[in-house]
C-alpha cells in the first residue's frame, strides 16, 4: 500500500472512532494512539525517507495536516464532553432542591435580647464582666461580712487560687462603680455559677440580668416604676407587680419581686403552683456600705439595683418544665423555638 493511501486510511479510521461519541477516557486513548510519541502519525514521519525524493515535501505536508486535524477534533470533542457534563449537572430539574436548614435562637439568647431591647429604651446601657471573680468583688465589696453564712447561702465554687466562679452578676456593679462616676445606669447580663444539687429546677450555672442606677436622689419609687414598665412590656399590659420584704447584704431596704401569673391571669395554675404569683428576682436600694467600698459618697448619691434569673423567666414564658433542657442543646428541643 502506498504511504499516501495510508494517510487517507488513518484519517477515515480516526473519523470513525470519533463518530462513535467516545467517553473522555476513550478520547485520551485515541490521542495517545494518534498523537503520542510512539503513535501512528509519528510513525508516518519516520517513513518520509521511504517516499520518492520529489514527493517527500507533499507527503510531509499531508501528515502535518492530518496531525493538526486530529489534534483539533479531539480538543473540540473534549470541550464538548465537559460542557455536556456540566449541563447535565446543573440542569436536572427533576432532582429535589437542596434543603437549607436555618438555625433558631436559643430561648436564653432570645430572652436576653428581649431584656436588652426593653432596658435600652428605658435608658440602660449594657455592661459585662468576667465569670471568674475575686472574693472581694463577689462578696466583700457587696457588704457580705467575712465568715458570714450568706457566702455559703450562695453555694460558691471556690478556685484553688482563692478566686470564685461568680455566684451572681453583682460584682459587675462593683467594677462599674469603680470605673465610672455617677450617673450610672446599666444592666449587666451574664452567666453565674452555683454549686447546687442538679434537678429539674436547679443547675450549676444559669444567667442573670442585673440592673444598677446610681445618681443623686434616686428613689425606691423609681425602682418600682422602672420594673413595672419592664414587666408590662415583657409579660403584657395586664401583669401586676408585687414587692415582698427580703434581705440582701448589698441592698437596704431589699425586696423580692413577683409578677401576677401571666399564664392564668392570677387565678392560680400549675405553673404558679396555685398562688397566682411568679417570683422573678430581687431588688433594693444600694446599701451605703457598698458605696463606701467603691469610693462613692453615700451622702451625695443613692441608687437602686435589681437582679432577675433568665432561665426561670424563659421557662415560664416558653412553658419549659426542666432547666436541664436549656443546657443540653438537643436540636429536637431547640428547633421548637
Ligand atoms: N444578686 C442577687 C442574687 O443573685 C440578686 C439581686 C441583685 C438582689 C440586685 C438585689 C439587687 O440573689
Amino acid at each position: 500500500m502506498s504511504l499516501f493511501k495510508k494517510v487517507d486510511e488513518l484519517r477515515s479510521e480516526f473519523k470513525q472512532a470519533l463518530a462513535s461519541n467516545p467517553a473522555l477516557s476513550d478520547l485520551e486513548r485515541l490521542k495517545q494512539k494518534y498523537l503520542g510519541r510512539k503513535g501512528v502519525i509519528n510513525d508516518l514521519f519516520k517513513q518520509i525517507k521511504d517516499v520518492e525524493a520529489d514527493r517527500r515535501g507533499e507527503f510531509g505536508g499531508l501528515i502535518n495536516q492530518l496531525k493538526t486535524d486530529v489534534q483539533d477534533l479531539i480538543d473540540a470533542q473534549v470541550r464538548e464532553s465537559h460542557s455536556e457534563e456540566q449541563a447535565s449537572d446543573s440542569l436536572d430539574v427533576t432532582l429535589p432542591g437542596v434543603e437549607y436548614t436555618r438555625g433558631t435562637l436559643h430561648p436564653i439568647e432570645s430572652t436576653l435580647r428581649d431584656f436588652k431591647r426593653i432596658f435600652h429604651r428605658l435608658g440602660f446601657a449594657v455592661a459585662e464582666g468576667p465569670e471568674i471573680e475575686t472574693q472581694w468583688r463577689n462578696f466583700d465589696a457587696l457588704n457580705f461580712p467575712p465568715e458570714h453564712p450568706a457566702r455559703d447561702m450562695q453555694d460558691t465554687f471556690f478556685l484553688e487560687n482563692g478566686s470564685v466562679l461568680r455566684t451572681h452578676t453583682s460584682p459587675v456593679q462593683i467594677r462599674l462603680m469603680l470605673e465610672e462616676k455617677p450617673p450610672i445606669r446599666s444592666i449587666m447580663p451574664g452567666r453565674v455559677y452555683r454549686n447546687e444539687a442538679i434537678d429539674a429546677g436547679h443547675y450549676c450555672l444559669f444567667h442573670q440580668v442585673e440592673g444598677l442606677y446610681v445618681d443623686e436622689n434616686v428613689t425606691m419609687g423609681e425602682l418600682k416604676a422602672t420594673l413595672e414598665l419592664f414587666c408590662r412590656e415583657y409579660f403584657g399590659e395586664a401583669v401586676k407587680l408585687r414587692f415582698r420584704p427580703s434581705f440582701f447584704p448589698f441592698t437596704e431596704p431589699s425586696s423580692e419581686m413577683d409578677v401576677s401569673c401571666f399564664l392564668c391571669g392570677g387565678k392560680g395554675c400549675r405553673v404558679c403552683k396555685q398562688t397566682g404569683w411568679l417570683e422573678i428576682g430581687g431588688c433594693g436600694m444600694v446599701d451605703p456600705n457598698v458605696f463606701k467600698a467603691v469610693d462613692i459618697d453615700p451622702e451625695a448619691y443613692t441608687g437602686y439595683a435589681f437582679g432577675m434569673g433568665i432561665e426561670r423567666i424563659a421557662m415560664m414564658k416558653y412553658g419549659i418544665t426542666d432547666i436541664r433542657l436549656l443546657f443540653e442543646n438537643d436540636v429536637r428541643f431547640l428547633k421548637q423555638f
